[in-house]
C-alpha cells in the first residue's frame, strides 16, 4: 500500500460542531490536526491541552502560522461565507458547516471561489452522512422496490429550549429550526428522493413569544419527476420523535422517557452572558465520538413502489411484499469520520463529494425557500438544484 502523507487539516470555530470533529480526526489515519482557531483564550487553552495542538485567535493567523492542507470551517453560520473564502484565497480545501451560507448568492459565491482556485469545498455534517440514509440510498440505487414516490422525515427536539447565542434564535443570521435542522432535513430527503427539488411550499411557526425565532416548520417537496416528501421539525420539546425511534437519540445512544428531561426553558432571569456559558460548557460533550446504536435524526420513512424503507435502532427495517425484513449496520465508523472519507476522496480526486459546494447550496436553497414561502404564503419555484449521484 502506498504511504500518503497525512492532509494537514486546521480547525477554525472550536464548539458544539468543532469539538465534535476532534474525535474523528484524531482516528483518522489520513487526517492530521495541525492547528486551530478560536477568538476565546480559555477554550483556545482548552484544546491544546487536549489536543497538542497550537491555537491562534483567528482564521488569518492560523492560514499563515500553520502549514496546512485544508480547513474545516465551524464558526457560526454567519461567518463561514467570509472564512471559507478566506481559506480558499490561502488555496486550502475547503469543509464548511451546515448551513453553508445565509443565503443563496453567498452560496454561489463560494462555489465559484473553489471552482476557480482547484480546490475541494465539502459541506458537512449533515445528517445525509448517517449510515441507515447511505444504506436506504443504496436500497433505492439497487431498484429492488422500484422507484421513489414519497419521502417523510419528521423530527420532534426541544432544539429551541438548548443554550443559544443570540445569533442562533436570529433568522437573518441563518438561526431558528429550518436553517439550523432544516438543513439536516432537506439533505436526507434530496438524498433519498434524487435531488431535484422543483417547488416547495411551506409554513413557519413562532409560536413562544419569549423564545422568538422559527421553532417549527411543515415543507412539502415537490420533486421533478413527481415524487414528494415532507420535512416536519418541532423544536419546541414537549414531544420527543425518540419515542418512535425505539428511544434512541440523534447521536445514537438509548435514553427512555422516564430519563428524559423535562422541556428546560431558560429561565426569564438567565442573561444571555449565563445562556452562553452554558452552551460552553454543553458543547464540550454535546456530540459523542462514538454510540451503541445509529445515529436518528427522527422518523424518515421511504415509500417505493414496492416497498417501504425506515430506521431501526440497528439499522433499517425494509417492507416489501415478503413482509418486513431488518437489516443490520456496522456501526464502527462515526458520521463525521464518513465526512472525512468523503473529504479525503475530493481532495485525493478518488470520487466526487456528494456534498459538494453545489450540493450544499442546493440544500441552502430549499431551507430558503421554505421561509420565502412560509412568508409569502405561496409555492417557490427552485433553479439551483442538482441530481444526488448514483
Ligand atoms: N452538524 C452538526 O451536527 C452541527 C451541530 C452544531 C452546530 N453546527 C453548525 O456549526 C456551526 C457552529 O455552530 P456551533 O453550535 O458549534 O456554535 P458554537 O457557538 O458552539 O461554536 C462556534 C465557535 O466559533 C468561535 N468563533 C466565533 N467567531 C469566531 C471567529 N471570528 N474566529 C474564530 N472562532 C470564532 C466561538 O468562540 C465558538 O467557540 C453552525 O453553522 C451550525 O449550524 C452543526
Amino acid at each position: 500500500m502506498s504511504a500518503r502523507k497525512p492532509i494537514r487539516l486546521g480547525v477554525v470555530g472550536l464548539g458544539a460542531a468543532g469539538r465534535a470533529f476532534l474525535p474523528a480526526i484524531a482516528k483518522h489515519p489520513a487526517f492530521e490536526l495541525v492547528g486551530f482557531a478560536d477568538t476565546v483564550a480559555d477554550i483556545r487553552g482548552e484544546i491544546t491541552s487536549e489536543t497538542g495542538s497550537e491555537g491562534y485567535a483567528t482564521l488569518s493567523e492560523l492560514l499563515s502560522g500553520a502549514e496546512l492542507d485544508a480547513v474545516y470551517v465551524a464558526t457560526p453560520t454567519e461567518l463561514h461565507p467570509e472564512h471559507v473564502s478566506a481559506a480558499i484565497a490561502a488555496g486550502r480545501h475547503v469543509l464548511t458547516e451546515k448551513p453553508m451560507a445565509l443565503g443563496v448568492e453567498q452560496a454561489l459565491a463560494m462555489v465559484k471561489a473553489a471552482d476557480e482556485a482547484g480546490v475541494a469545498l465539502v459541506v458537512g455534517h449533515a445528517h445525509g452522512f448517517d449510515r441507515p440514509i447511505q444504506a436506504m440510498r443504496e436500497i433505492i440505487s439497487s431498484g429492488r422496490l422500484g422507484r421513489v414516490r414519497m419521502v417523510q422525515t419528521w423530527n420532534y427536539t426541544d432544539w429551541m429550549y438548548r443554550p443559544r447565542r443570540p445569533d442562533e434564535l436570529d433568522v437573518g443570521l441563518g438561526g431558528g429550526v429550518t436553517f439550523r435542522q432544516g438543513s439536516h432535513q432537506v439533505d436526507i430527503v434530496r438524498l433519498l428522493g434524487g435531488g431535484m427539488v422543483r417547488s416547495v411550499r411551506a409554513s413557519t411557526f413562532d409560536w413562544d413569544p419569549d423564545r422568538a425565532s422559527i421553532g417549527a416548520h411543515t415543507i412539502f417537496l415537490q420533486f421533478a419527476d413527481g415524487a414528494t416528501a415532507t420535512a416536519v421539525y418541532n423544536g419546541y420539546g414537549y414531544f420527543s420523535a425518540m419515542e418512535l425511534c425505539g428511544d434512541v437519540t440523534e447521536w445514537g445512544f438509548v435514553e427512555p422517557i422516564e430519563k428524559r428531561q423535562k422541556v428546560n426553558r431558560p429561565s426569564s432571569g438567565q442573561s444571555s452572558a449565563d445562556e452562553l456559558a452554558a452552551k460552553r460548557s454543553r458543547a464540550k460533550s454535546a456530540i459523542p465520538a462514538s454510540a451503541p446504536f445509529q445515529p436518528t435524526f427522527g422518523v424518515t420513512i421511504v415509500s417505493c413502489e414496492r416497498g417501504d424503507i425506515r430506521q431501526s435502532p440497528r439499522g433499517l427495517y425494509v417492507y416489501d411484499a415478503n413482509g418486513r425484513e431488518e437489516i443490520v449496520l456496522p456501526n464502527d465508523k462515526s458520521p463525521r469520520e464518513m465526512v472525512l472519507d468523503e473529504l479525503l476522496d475530493a481532495i485525493t480526486g478518488a470520487r466526487p463529494a456528494v456534498h459538494d459546494g453545489r450540493w450544499g447550496l442546493a440544500n441552502l436553497e430549499v431551507c430558503v425557500a421554505a421561509i420565502e414561502s412560509a412568508r409569502l404564503g405561496r409555492e417557490i419555484e427552485l433553479v439551483h438544484q442538482v441530481a444526488a449521484p448514483q
